[in-house]
């Protein structure tokens, strides 16, 4: 199978990629100029173009003709898309489309998006399933609902085929953001003191970058799939202060604190309530098992990023 993946030298486009490769498939990046790969992409092809540039997508599926897109190509997360709101629209929205349009001219039979446990805003109910309402909190999480909406608009129209893959905080080596974990890490690693003001409330569903991947991997392989939207994750939550002594059980001396309380993506904004997402549909569907454990995890990403910083602990 020849796979295109959008946004294929980040975290989770360059993991899959090297995935992809050792399971046998052709595989073809496409990333703007200034993306650093997240992985070894080494001898990988590459196609260099802006999503938001429709011309670039198109000529990037002229020259794959792939069987299968993976579009990954976003601005992630949400604090970033709050501070920069229209940036994530044209990248997030019109990138999406550009990418269904593409498919539409040329018949690329099938292509899954990774989409985020961030359309389901806070959650009313646990674990959340993948008919739990879309109730979106941030621009990020608004973008996401709204690219998901045209893939079923472009399905229903055209019998375009783009599958949305809804994951939680997915975690590993070459994470490009600060994001909470990462953040307590590195300061605990460089510094010996990591604080966070608030927080050890906030409960999680952190994904192994690899089980990720391996849930990715199962639904491009499947011969056929019976739904149009599908949860991976751990499929468990972990409270934020009871990961933060997970954490300092990895780095001796470490004096890690977070304080009570929820999240808050801007000081008085909270970020959305969350919990553990249901994984059955995958499970049944592609038989997908997340495999390493929270504790398993966190120990190589604390290795991971001592090795990264260089910081000898
Ligand atoms: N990592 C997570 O925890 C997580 C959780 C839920 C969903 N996702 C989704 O997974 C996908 C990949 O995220 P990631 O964690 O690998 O982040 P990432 O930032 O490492 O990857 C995104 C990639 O998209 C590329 N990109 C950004 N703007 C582009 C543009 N205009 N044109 C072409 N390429 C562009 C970036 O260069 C980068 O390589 C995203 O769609 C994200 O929303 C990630």
């Amino acid at each position: 199978m020849h796979v295109l993946i959008t946004g294929g030298r980040g975290f989770l486009g360059a993991r899959l990629a090297r995935r992809l490769r050792e399971a046998g498939h052709r595989v073809t990046l496409f990333d703007t100029h200034q993306a650093q790969a997240r992985a070894d992409v080494s001898g990988m092809e590459t196609v260099t173009g802006d999503i938001c540039d429709f011309h670039a997508v198109l000529d990037a599926v002229d020259a794959a003709s792939p069987d299968v897109i993976v579009h990954a190509a976003a601005i992630v997360g949400g604090v970033l898309s709050m501070e920069q709101p229209a940036a994530t629209v044209h990248v997030n929205v019109a990138g999406t489309v550009h990418v269904l349009e593409a498919m539409r001219l040329r018949g690329v039979p099938r292509a899954f998006m990774i989409s985020s446990e961030e359309c389901y805003g806070s959650f009313g109910y646990e674990p959340a399933d993948e008919a739990h309402p879309l109730v979106p909190a941030t621009p990020y999480g608004i973008t996401k609902v709204a690219a998901e909406w045209y893939t079923g608009y472009y399905r229903r129209r055209f019998g375009v085929e783009m599958v949305n893959v809804r994951t939680s905080w997915v975690y590993g080596a070459g994470m490009p953001r600060l994001r909470f974990e990462t953040k307590l890490i590195l300061d605990a690693l460089t510094t010996g003191v990591a604080l966070s003001e608030t927080g050890a409330d906030h409960r999680i569903d952190y994904t192994h970058v690899d089980d990720f991947v391996d849930g990715l991997l199962r639904l491009i392989e499947a011969p056929r799939l019976d739904h149009q939207a599908y949860n991976i994750s751990s499929g468990r939550a972990v409270r934020l202060g009871d990961l933060a002594e997970l954490i300092a059980a990895n780095i001796p001396g470490a004096r890690i604190e977070v304080g009570n309380g929820l999240l808050e993506f801007a000081p008085g904004f909270p970020a959305p309530v969350k919990g553990a997402l249901s994984i059955e549909r995958a499970r049944r569907e592609v038989g997908y098992q997340p495999r390493i454990s929270l504790e398993e995890g966190m120990r190589r990403y604390v290795d991971d990023l001592r090795r990264a910083s260089s910081v000898v602990s």
